[in-house]
């Protein structure tokens, strides 16, 4: 049985005074969630503020973001071994806008889930087709090819320490899910293609679902078979939201 995770993506929003409220007001709710994992990923430089604020509580800490390299002349970088040392268990690698935005490229994303491992942080994989490749019937062809650069670097068993989250592109932020059987078709079709390599990691890897989750929808996604959780952008911003998909 694969255990249910809802990891808050806070992207380039917050301030110490909302993060704080907004970590106080996850907290506090925490008991009504039952049976899923709850992370959150706040900016780098509130980090460790966070931290703090999570300590005795069950919520888990993750980057959104990590180098490639350990250490030395990358200005602007933050490694996997600094993360660990101020308290995160998670860092996302290759979200769509990273790659989309920031030119981030396959090998790019591959390099920095294999650091972030090698610190023992569990990298959460983030993949998805852009709206002209899903119109084009090439949604599997992406993701295989995203999700091979990391198999090709770092092996199949790797995937058992980390977590996948299939986020397709037109999904996010714009208020267009994915519908539970479109996101389950490709959630399948992740899980057999790594089964094809290794059954047990297969059975073993979270697939979470990002792209405009909200309270109103999460149930339905988290019901089906291949769907593990979410990744959560906008409604991650407000614990009430937030709440909402944990309990969901
Ligand atoms: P969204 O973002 O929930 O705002 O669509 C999801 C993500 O980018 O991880």
């Amino acid at each position: 049985m694969r255990q249910t995770l809802v990891a808050g993506n806070w992207k380039l929003n917050g301030s110490k005074e909302s993060i704080q409220t907004l970590v106080k007001g996850i907290a506090d709710g925490m008991s009504d969630v039952d049976g899923t994992a709850v992370a959150v990923c706040p900016p780098y430089v509130y980090i460790s503020m966070v931290a703090d604020l999570l300590d005795g509580t069950e919520i888990g800490l993750g980057a959104q973001d990590v180098a490639d390299q350990e250490t030395g002349a990358y200005t602007g970088e933050v490694s996997a071994a600094m993360l660990k040392e101020v308290g995160c268990q998670y860092t996302l690698v290759g979200h769509s806008e990273r790659r989309s935005i920031y030119g981030e490229q396959d090998a790019d994303t591959a390099a920095k889930f294999a650091a972030a491992q090698k610190e023992g942080l569990t990298p959460i994989l983030c993949i998805g087709e852009l709206l002209e490749e899903r119109e084009s019937g090439d949604t599997e062809n992406v993701v295989a090819r995203q999700l091979d650069a990391v198999i090709e670097l770092s092996g199949v068993e790797a995937l058992a320490d980390s977590v996948i989250a299939y986020e397709p592109v037109w999904a996010i932020g714009t208020g267009k899910t994915a519908s539970p059987q479109q996101a389950q078709d490709v959630h399948a079709f992740i899980r057999s293609k790594i089964a094809g390599l290794n059954a047990d990691v297969a059975a073993k890897v979270q697939i979470l679902y990002g792209g405009s989750v909200n309270g109103g929808n999460a149930a339905e996604l988290f019901a089906m078979e291949d769907i593990d959780g979410g990744l959560i952008g906008g409604a991650s911003l407000t614990s009430e939201a937030f709440l909402a998909i944990c309990t969901a």
